[in-house]
């Protein structure tokens, strides 16, 4: 290509992508029916490669863009005056995603054929988790590692799905402890994000579980303070949880509040819920002595009941306004149902332990 067409080429481009952004933006924030809303997204890229010049507000926006919308043009138009065109924060975050997926994009390929040659996903090495709609993968560029979200299930390659991701990112940009996406692409229904270190919340061990510190959890009541300021929705699943023993609580796949429903009352209450089913998978690497026998139960319960406590105070100490007691109820309920089951689990260790003493065997911590 020569100079000029490669510069000409790179333009429109660059206004495709910049349409996408607009668009994306539109479509999720003004068209409220569901049904409609995906089937924009699924035109997305064809919309805009179709009519790839920009809005170019300082002319008015584009006719061309705006009329090859399946909406009133106008709205589109009223839409993007309104909010400052591309100067606005949604439009502006998208699209520097879209911009920064080409450095990622034959990695992503690369992925996919591996994937190709294996039966299912957990099987490839770099297999990081799998929701209803994605299944995750880190990959390493230059030294870094990144996780790479790709579509899976039946319904899943609609660029709607991403984009509740993406919309999230630019509300979430920069604050720690929680998944930062970078790049994007709504053709490809991917994402590229830095990676969330540890396990999903409810797969931890024992060890871990006891490893959560007082600070730990200060952070992440921080972490949903500053989520909620931010006009963000956390999905509650305990899935969407990960614990490092050094890196703390992460959160993954998150959303925007549009209609700033819940709120910081509820997100609290939810991670109270995360709290009660710590270590609660039943999965094969988890320690033989819980998944197996009640005295394991029973220390995890035991070490769920002293975080809970440690929770409470913090909360405690830092809710201030009338949701605070609406909390704190909550939490009182978990402890007493906590405190209940950690009674009736060390009855049946020590009744266990009886049978087995008066059956003549002895336990072996006593040998
Ligand atoms: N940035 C990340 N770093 C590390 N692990 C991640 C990251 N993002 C996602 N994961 C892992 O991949 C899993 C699936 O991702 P995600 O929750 O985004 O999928 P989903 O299909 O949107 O899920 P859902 O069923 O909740 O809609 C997560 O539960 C988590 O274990
Ligand atoms: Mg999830």
């Amino acid at each position: 290509m020569s100079e000029d067409a490669t510069r000409n080429h790179d333009n429109v481009r660059g206004h495709a992508l910049g349409d996408q952004a607009a668009m994306a933006t539109f479509f999720a924030e003004k068209v409220t029916d569901w049904g409609e809303r995906i089937r924009f997204f699924h035109e997305i890229a064809r919309l805009a490669l179709g009519h790839g010049v920009g809005i170019g507000l300082s002319h008015g926006p584009n006719r061309a863009v705006a009329e090859s919308l399946p909406v009133d043009p106008d709205d589109y138009s009223d839409f993007l005056h309104s909010v400052g065109g591309y100067e606005y924060e949604p439009i502006k975050g998208r699209l520097a995603m879209l911009e920064a997926y080409d450095y990622f994009a034959s990695s992503v390929d690369t992925l996919r054929q591996e994937l190709l040659t294996i039966d299912k996903p957990e099987n490839h090495p770099g297999f990081l988790g799998r929701g209803g709609n994605s299944v995750v993968f880190s990959i390493t560029l230059d030294d870094k590692t990144y996780a790479v979200r790709l579509p899976y299930g039946d319904n899943n390659t609609d660029a709607s799905t991403i984009d509740i991701n993406l919309e999230g990112a630019v509300l979430g940009k920069g604050i720690h402890h929680l998944e930062q996406i970078i790049a994007a692409s709504y053709v490809e229904g991917v994402t590229i994000a830095e990676i969330i270190p540890g396990r999903e919340i409810w797969e931890l061990t024992l060890d871990e579980v006891r490893s959560i510190t007082s600070e730990q959890l200060s952070r992440l009541v921080d972490t949903i303070e500053i989520a909620n300021k931010n006009g963000i929705a956390i999905d509650h699943k305990l899935s969407n949880v990960l614990y490092d023993p050094l890196e703390g609580f992460g959160i993954v796949d998150y959303g925007a509040n549009m209609d700033r429903i819940g709120g910081l009352e509820e997100d609290l209450i939810g991670s109270v819920v995360w709290l009660e089913y710590l270590g609660s998978h039943d999965s094969p690497d988890y320690p033989q002595e819980v998944s197996g026998g009640e005295a394991g139960l029973l220390e995890l319960k035991k070490a769920i009941l002293q975080i809970l406590q440690q929770y409470r105070l913090i909360l405690e100490s830092r809710l201030v306004d009338e949701g605070q007691a609406k909390v704190l109820n909550v939490v009182d309920r978990s402890l007493l149902s906590l405190e209940n089951a950690v009674n009736r689990w060390q009855h049946t260790v020590d009744e266990a332990r009886s049978t087995t003493v008066q059956g003549g065997h002895i336990p072996a911590e006593n040998i």
